[in-house]
C-alpha cells in the first residue's frame, strides 16, 4: 500500500483554532460513568482541549475474536466533543487483547534467547506477524470508518511507542525479505557483513537468521542491519494503519508517539510519515542535567519536523513509576517543564495520563487528577498551565531559530554500540548529551542533523561521535568550515562505513585533511592529564588516539598516561572558519572551553550574555523570548528593556528577577 506523505498544515489547523492543544492520556475505561462526567468537567476547568482516548482499549472494543463494542466510546467522544474537547483517537492497535496471543502464539513476541513473551502486560505483538496485522488493521478499519467524520475526533495516535524488537520465526522470515531487497544478492550480503570473517559466508538468504543468542560475539554488520530491519518493520507497522485511517476518510493529522533518543527506531526515517512530530519526554526529576538534556531532545523533535511545531504527547505531571526511585515534580517545575517544551518549539503539551489509575502496573504514576482528586496541589498546578498555555497564544505556530548544527544518526549509533571497540565506555548519544550542554549554557539552540545535511548556514556545527562517516557528511563539514563555521569534531569519529567495515589509513580518513591532522592507532585510556593553555587540571578518559599534527595548531596535548606528549586536541583554519578535531575524550570543562571558544562569534538568545547564569536556559521561538530558571536560586538576568511578559502581563526594566523553576516569555509590545 503506498505511504501518504506528511502534511504538516494539518496540525496547524488545529492550533490555529484551538491554541496551543493541552490534555493527556485519557482512559475513561477505567472508570465508572460517572467519574466520565467528573472527568469533563474538571477538564473544562482545567481549559484542556486535547485528549488522547482509546490507547488500550482493544479488550474493551473486542472482547472476543471479532466483536464490536463501541458504545461506550460513542458516549465518551460524546461527552468530549459537548464540552468542546478534541479527541485525539488512539488505535488500540499496541496492546493486544490476551486472546489473540493465546489463540495465536505467533503473534506473540520471541526474544533474543528464543523466549516467547505472554500476555498479562502490554506489547505483546510482533510486528512481522501476519495474524497480527490482519487483526490490528481489522480493529483500526473499523474504528476509523466509524470515527473519520466524528467531529470530536482532530488527531489520530496510531499505536503507541512502537518499539518492539523480534526475533523469532516470523521476524526471521521478514528479515531475509528485507536483506534480499537491501542488497539483492548473497554475493553483495557476503561482502557488506564481511562474512569471509570467521567462516560467516553464507551460500543462500535462506540460512539467514535474526542475531539471535550466539556463542560469541555477533557479526556487527548483521547486528546493525537487524536494527535498521526492525526499525522498518515497525514503521511499515504504523504505515499500514495509518493508510487505513486516511483511505476511510478521515483528515485530521495522524501521527504516533516517539520516545526521543530511542534505540529501536531510527525517528529520521519516519518523519515523513507523521503529520506532527510527537514525543514522550520523561525528564528525571532527580538529576540536575535534566533540563538541559531534555532540551536537546526538544532540539531533535523540533529537527526532525524541518523546524515546525511539534507536539509534547506525554510527560509525567510529578512522579513517574517506572524507576527504581521516582522522586515527584513539584507543580512549579512540572509548569517549568511544559513552557520549556513550548520555548523549544512544541505546540501542544500533553500528560500521561489525565486520571491517575487505581490498578494496575501505574497505579503510583502521576496524573492530572490524582488519586486524591481535585482539591490537590498537582490538579491546582494543572489548572495554573493551562492558564499560563492560553496566554502563549502568540507563539502558536512560531519558529525557533538555531545557530548551531549537530550531527547525529542512528545507525551511527548503532554501530558504536556494538561491542568489542577499543572501549565500551564511550556513548554516542551520551557525547551528544555532553557537548549540547555547552550549547545550552549559552543560550545557543541547535538542530540536530544528519550527516551530509548541507550546514553552510550554521556558524557553528557540532559532530561530537560520528563513527559512521560517509563522503557526503564528509563534504558537509568541509563546507561549512569553507563557508565560515566553526566545525567541531569529536573522537572516535569517521571510523567506518555504512557498513560498519573500517576505513582503512591514517585516521579519521575522510575528515583528515579537514582537521590538518591524523592518527594511527585508537587507544582506551586511564585518567590522564592534559596540558591545555588556558585551563587549568585539564583531563581526558575513555579514549585517545595516537594524534600527530600535519599542519594544524595543536592546542592541547596529553601530558600522562600512554598518549603523553602527543596532541589531544588541535585547530586547523580555513579561512573564517576552522575544523577542531578533539582526539580524546576530555572533561567537562575543556568540552566547555573549546566549545566556548568556538561559538564565541555565535549570538546566543540573550542578548549581550554569552554564558546564561547557572541554571538559566534562554531560548528565541519567533519574537518570544523564553528565560527559565530552573535552578534552586532566584536569579537577576539582564533583559531588554520595555518588552511584555506574556505570562504575567507585565513590563520588564533591565533586569528580570526570577524565582526558582519561574519563567518569562517576553515580547515586544505591540498590538497582540
Ligand atoms: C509511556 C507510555 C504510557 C505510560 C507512560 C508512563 O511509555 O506510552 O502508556 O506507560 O509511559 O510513564
Amino acid at each position: 500500500m503506498s505511504s501518504t506523505t506528511r502534511d504538516p498544515d494539518r496540525f496547524a489547523a488545529l492550533t490555529a483554532e484551538v491554541g496551543i492543544c493541552f490534555g493527556g492520556d485519557y482512559n475513561p475505561e477505567q472508570w465508572p460513568r460517572a467519574t466520565w462526567r467528573e472527568d469533563v468537567e474538571l477538564m473544562r476547568r482545567a481549559g484542556v482541549n486535547l485528549v488522547t482516548v482509546g490507547v488500550f482499549s482493544w479488550a474493551m472494543i473486542e472482547p472476543t475474536p471479532g466483536a464490536r463494542e463501541f458504545a461506550w466510546l460513542d458516549e465518551v467522544l460524546g461527552l468530549l466533543h459537548g464540552a468542546g474537547i478534541a479527541v485525539d483517537l488512539a488505535t488500540p492497535t499496541a496492546s493486544p487483547p490476551p486472546w489473540l496471543g493465546v489463540r495465536h502464539p505467533e503473534t506473540l513476541p520471541t526474544d533474543r534467547d528464543g523466549v516467547r513473551l505472554v500476555p498479562g502486560s502490554r506489547n505483546q505483538f510482533t510486528p512481522a506477524s501476519r495474524v497480527y496485522r490482519e487483526h490490528a488493521l481489522a480493529i483500526t478499519r473499523d474504528l476509523a470508518v466509524r470515527y473519520a467524520r466524528h467531529p470530536a475526533v482532530r488527531m489520530w495516535h496510531v499505536g503507541n511507542e512502537y518499539g518492539q524488537l523480534d526475533y523469532g520465526d516470523e521476524a526471521a522470515g521478514e528479515f531475509r525479505r528485507w536483506l534480499r531487497e537491501r542488497y539483492g544478492t548473497i554475493d553483495a550480503l557476503n561482502e557488506a557483513w564481511g562474512t569471509s570473517f570467521w567462516s560467516q559466508r553464507y551460500a543462500d538468504f535462506d540460512e539467514i537468521l535474526p542475531p539471535r543468542r550466539m556463542p560469541y560475539i555477533v557479526n556487527p554488520s548483521q547486528a546493525v542491519d537487524f536494527r535498521r530491519y526492525s526499525s522498518d518493520q515497525l514503521r511499515d507497522c504504523y504505515r499500514q494503519l495509518r493508510d487505513a485511517i486516511r483511505e476511510a476518510g478521515a483528515t485530521a493529522p495522524i501521527t504516533t508517539n516517539f520516545m526521543g533518543f530511542f534505540p529501536h527506531a531510527d525517528y529520521r526515517t519516519w518523519a515523513g510519515d507523521v503529520d506532527v512530530i510527537a514525543d514522550d519526554q520523561y525528564p528525571d526529576p532527580a538529576s540536575p542535567t535534566s533540563p538541559a538534556d531534555i532540551a536537546l531532545v526538544q532540539d531533535l523533535m523540533r529537527s526532525l519536523g524541518d523546524g515546525r511545531p511539534w507536539l509534547l504527547m506525554e510527560q509525567s505531571v510529578s512522579a513517574t513509576s517506572w524507576r527504581g526511585h521516582n522522586l515527584p515534580k513539584s507543580p512549579a517545575r512540572a509548569r517549568a517543564d511544559s513552557l520549556q517544551a513550548v520555548a523549544r518549539g512544541a505546540d501542544g503539551i500533553c500528560f500521561f495520563q489525565w486520571r491517575q489509575s487505581r490498578a494496575g502496573a501505574e497505579r503510583f504514576h502521576s496524573a492530572m487528577v490524582p488519586h486524591a482528586g481535585s482539591d490537590t496541589e498537582v490538579f491546582r498546578g494543572v489548572v495554573r498551565q493551562g492558564a499560563d498555555l492560553a496566554r502563549l497564544r502568540p507563539v502558536v505556530g512560531a519558529r525557533v531559530q538555531a545557530q548551531a548544527a549537530v550531527v547525529f544518526d542512528w545507525p551511527s549509533w548503532w554501530a558504536a554500540d556494538e561491542p568489542a571497540l577499543p572501549t565500551d565506555r564511550l556513548d554516542t548519544v551520551a557525547e551528544v548529551t555532553r557537548w549540547y550542554r555547552a550549547l545550552w549554557r549559552r543560550g545557543i539552540a541547535a538542530d540536530i542533523v544528519a550527516g551530509g545535511t548541507d550546514v553552510t548556514d550554521y556558524p557553528l556545527v557540532l559532530v561530537p561521535h560520528a563513527y559512521l562517516i560517509e563522503p557526503d557528511a564528509a563534504a558537509a563539514l568541509a563546507a561549512a568550515s569553507e563557508a565560515g563555521a566553526q566545525v567541531v569534531i569529536g573522537p572516535f569519529s569517521g571510523v567506518a562505513d555504512a557498513n560498519g567495515h573500517i576505513r582503512t589509513g591514517r585516521s579519521p580518513v575522510l575528515l583528515r585533511e579537514l582537521i590538518g591532522a591524523s592518527g594511527e592507532e585508537w587507544c582506551a585510556l586511564p585518567d590522564v592529564d592534559l596540558d591545555m593553555p588556558g585551563v587549568a587540571g585539564a583531563t581526558a578518559s575513555t579514549l585517545g588516539e595516537r594524534l600527530r599534527s600535519d599542519g594544524a595548531e595543536v592546542r592541547a596535548r596529553h601530558a600522562s598516561g600512554p598518549l603523553s606528549g602527543l596532541p589531544a586536541i588541535t585547530r586547523q583554519g580555513h579561512g573564517p572558519g576552522a575544523a577542531w578535531y578533539l582526539g580524546a575524550v576530555v572533561d567537562d570543562g575543556v568540552l566547555d572551553a573549546v566549545i566556548g571558544e568556538a561559538a564565541a562569534g555565535v549570538a546566543g538568545a540573550l542578548p549581550g550574555v554569552s554564558v546564561l547564569p547557572d541554571g538559566v536556559e534562554a531560548v528565541r521561538r519567533g519574537d518570544a523570548l523564553f528565560l527559565l530558571n530552573h535552578g534552586g536560586q532566584t536569579v537577576q538576568v539582564p533583559v531588554p528593556p520595555g518588552l511584555l511578559d506574556l505570562l504575567t502581563g507585565e513590563v520588564t526594566n533591565s533586569v528580570a528577577a526570577i524565582g526558582p523553576d519561574d519563567v518569562r516569555v517576553l515580547i515586544e509590545r505591540q498590538d497582540r
